[in-house]
Formats: C-alpha cells, structure tokens, sequence
C-alpha cells in the first residue's frame, strides 16, 4: 500500500472557514498519459456511461406503472432538465479540463463545505448507481437464462416484494463484488475495448427500434397519457436516470487530445444521440406491448418475445447484457475515484486514499462493491434508482449554481466553452432539477435526509480540522 495523500501537494495560503476555495488555476504539471483519445472515442465513453439500465431496465416499469406510452414525454422532460446541466457541465469540462467532478467544481467555486457536501452526496449516489445497473444487467441474465430453459430457484432472483418467492438479487450482488474486484486487479476497459463495447450497445439499441419498428401497432400507443400529465412527470424523476453518465467521462480528460475543446463537445454529443435513441427506443417498446403487458424486469427481452421473435430477444438479452456492463465498471470507478479524491485533500481519513500495488484505491472501491451489493440484493430498482437521482439532481443544482458564481466572480477565465444564454440555461437547469426532486417519494427524501446529516456530521467533527487546504496545502492531480 501506498500513501499518495502527501504525493504532488503544493503549498498555498492557509485559509480558515467552511467557505475556503481551492485554486482553480492548473499547477502546471504535465501528465505522464498519451493523449490519444479524440473526440469520437470521447464521446463514445461518454454514451459508455450514459446508456444502460435507464433505457433497458426502466422504462419499462415505468411505462407501466406510471406515465403509459407517455414514457417518451417523461424521458424528453428528464431531458432537458440534463441537457441544461450538460451545458454547465461543459463549461466547467472545458475549464477545468484535469479534474472533472461536480466535487472539485463545487470545492473550487462555492467552498469547502458544499465541496464536501457534494462528494459525500456522489459518493452515495454513484454507489446507488452500481447497484442500479447491477439489478439490470442481473434481469437480463435472468431472462436469457431462463430463455435457454434454465430453470432458476425463485429466491435468488430478485430483492423481497419484487415476485413471488424473492429473496436476493444474487447475480446484481455478484455483479457488484465481481466488478470491485476486477477493479481492484487493475483491470479496468481500456478507451479501446470501452469503445467497441459501445458499438455493440448502440448496434442492440437500433436493431431494437429497426426491428421493433416493424411490430409497433397503433393501438398500443392509445390513449397515450393513460396516467394523465402528472404521470409522465412522475416518470421522469424515475428515467431521469437515463440522462446522466457525461460527467463520468471527464476523468478521461487527461487523455485527450484537445481536453478543453473536445470535453464540452463530446459532453453535449453523447447526450444528443442518447436523447434520439432513447425516444425511438421507448416508441417501439410501447407500440409493440400494451403498457398493462410490459414486464417488469427484462421488458425489452419480453416484448420482442410477445411478438413471437424469440431468437431476436435473446439477442437483444446479451446485448443488453454487455452494453450495461461498461457502465457498472465506470461508476464503480467513478465512486472509488470520488472517495479517494476527498480523502486527499484530508477531508476524509486518508486511510481511504490508499492505493495496492495495482495502483487501484483498493478500499473505496471494496467499499463501494460490498455496499452497492446490498443495495442492489435487496431494493427494488426503481427506489434504488430515486435514491441515485435525488443525488444527481443535487449535484446538477450545485454545477448550474457554480457556473453561474464563476461567471460573474471571474468573467475573463479562459473557457473554451461557454454555457448559451447565461444564466438562462443554468437557471432552467435548477428549475427542472428542483421540480423532478419533488417528484421523487417522500421516502427518497427521508434516505438521502439521514445520509446528509452524517455528512454534516463527519465534517464538523473531521473534515474541518483535517482539511488540507485549511493546512496551507492542495492536492491538485490530474485524476480526480
Ligand atoms: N445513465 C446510466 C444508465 O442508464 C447511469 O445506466
């Protein structure tokens, strides 16, 4: 094990109160990566991360249960509330192109207590995630499994209250150790293998529609808003966990040629072509099954079955199967980078900052494995999936107010990309950001409640004393 707590720190005035800022200029150094990635593979890790469970694991339950055929309005609405964000996002991806998370913009812009506020919310919400995506690649294991004829007991196929006999997700738990363990080897998917990955993931997806398209009868898609405008909203919050995942892909800044022209751009791409895939994709799957019909786990798999192409569901099975998996890998990552970041600017013991000879911080990302498979064993995915959204929702909220303060505090900061009609854009973001959160069940709100009051917790009795920057030194790597 290697303490990097004390590595690359520079020293900087000591500041005092829970509003200290860290540096936002860069500390000059070089990194030792090729930078080799353009913008097309950027943006194709970007649709790695934000293609995945949302599309193949939750519209159909919430087609089914809350908006109807509608579920295209609720993913346009989740939409916009993202793209807004995307657009803050960009901007600061094009500034701060070396470290990327909503934790360091907020560290940097608004101070050390919402830094820390907004780590310690994306280290429960990326989690969150892992255990999401889990659930869904696990359905679709489940599905081709049981298409091949394999008869699996009931209690190991989903979390209590999910279906008869259930008792615990065991793949999604499987999943969930399997992949922090792989992290933990130093196996990650180089930009390579994440790029044909996604190839396959984005070929399923339009074979779905070209496909599906053929089996869509008219009849399906009527009445459209079986559940009214207020269900369609109520999906949203839901689907809303489709829209995210860009910001994942800002930890590959170090690595690209042109960062702070191609970071804002891949950003802004990768979550256009999500958008049409995602209303093509929820068109057919609506038009091809009766919302009352669709399944609730593996509803893409089930549908094109229902139309009697089974061949063609199982196809679309292990499609789905490896197209989710990438995104498992980068927000495991994701999650364990995040801890790791905050425990070296001392704002968590650096215990946690500790790496193994595979220079993976081995203990964040067991962290993450063990809690992201209780979670993803024993909730069901839909209130898996609030709990994430709550997070990122907040984190959305903080980036637009973040980018909005930068631009008024420090107008002649070099961007390469400017968020259009400021502070429009932002403002809007926060709106829809705010409107979805009520959306949410009261129950999610409560979650989240508890976890941030240990974190209020954590830093008044920790945080603050041990803060690195409160010391006179900041941490400033490159792989934040
Ligand atoms: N947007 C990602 C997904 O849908 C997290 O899986």
């Amino acid at each position: 094990m290697t303490d990097q707590t004390s590595a690359g720190g520079r020293r900087v005035a000591a500041q005092t109160g829970i509003f200290r800022r860290k540096p936002i200029e860069d500390d000059g150094s070089e990194s030792g990566l090729e930078r080799s990635i353009g913008l097309w593979q950027l943006t194709a890790i970007g649709l790695g991360a934000i293609i995945g469970a949302g599309i193949f694991a939750l519209a159909g339950p919430v087609a089914k249960v809350d908006a109807g055929p509608a579920v295209s309005v609720s993913f346009i609405i989740a939409g916009i509330a993202s793209a807004c964000a995307a657009l803050s996002y960009a901007e600061f991806g094009g500034l701060i192109p070396r470290a990327g998370s909503a934790y360091t913009y907020g560290y940097a812009v608004l101070g050390e207590s919402v830094g820390w506020f907004i780590g310690w919310d994306l280290l429960l919400e990326y989690t969150a995630i892992v255990a999401v995506v889990a659930i869904g690649v696990s359905q679709y294991i489940t599905f081709l499994l049981d298409a091949f004829g394999l008869d699996l007991p009931a209690w190991m196929l989903g979390a209590p209250g999910t279906g008869d006999g259930h008792f615990v997700d065991l793949f999604a738990v499987l999943l969930c150790l399997g992949v922090a363990w792989l992290l933990n080897r130093g196996i990650k998917t180089s930009a390579k293998v994440e790029t044909w990955l996604v190839f396959v993931k984005i070929a399923i997806v339009l074979a779905v529609i070209v496909v599906g398209a053929f089996y869509v009868k008219s009849d399906n898609l009527t009445p459209y808003f079986p559940y009214g405008l207020s269900g369609a909203a109520t999906g949203a919050a839901t689907v809303f966990f489709a829209v995210f995942g860009y910001d994942a892909m800002s930890t590959a800044a170090e690595e690209s040629k042109d960062a702070e022209r191609n970071l804002p751009k891949a950003i802004v791409l990768s979550l256009a072509i999500a958008m049409v895939l995602y209303l093509l994709a929820a068109t057919v799957l609506t038009g091809m099954q009766n919302y009352t019909d669709l399944a609730d786990a593996a509803a893409f798999g089930v549908a094109f079955e229902s139309v009697g192409l089974s061949s063609f569901a199982k196809v679309v099975a292990f499609g789905a199967i490896i197209g989710i998996f990438t995104v498992l890998f980068s927000f495991t990552l994701g999650a364990s980078r995040v801890w790791y970041a905050i425990a070296r600017d001392g704002l968590l013991p650096s215990w946690f900052a500790k790496t193994n000879e595979h220079h993976s911080p081995s203990r964040p990302v067991w962290i993450v494995g063990i809690v992201s498979a209780g979670i993803a064993g024993f909730t069901p995915i839909v209130d898996a999936a609030e709990l994430t959204n709550i997070g990122i929702l907040l984190a959305f909220i903080v980036v637009s107010v973040a980018v909005i303060v930068l631009r008024y505090r420090s107008p002649d900061l070099p961007r390469t990309f400017r968020a259009p009609l400021m502070p429009f854009t932002p403002l809007l973001g926060i709106a829809f950001s705010v409107w979805l959160i009520t959306q949410l069940q009261p129950a999610t709100w409560i979650r989240f409640a508890v976890w941030f009051v240990i974190g209020v917790v954590i830093y008044a009795s920790y945080g603050y004393r041990h803060s690195l920057l409160g010391r006179g030194r900041v941490v400033q790597t490159k792989d934040t």
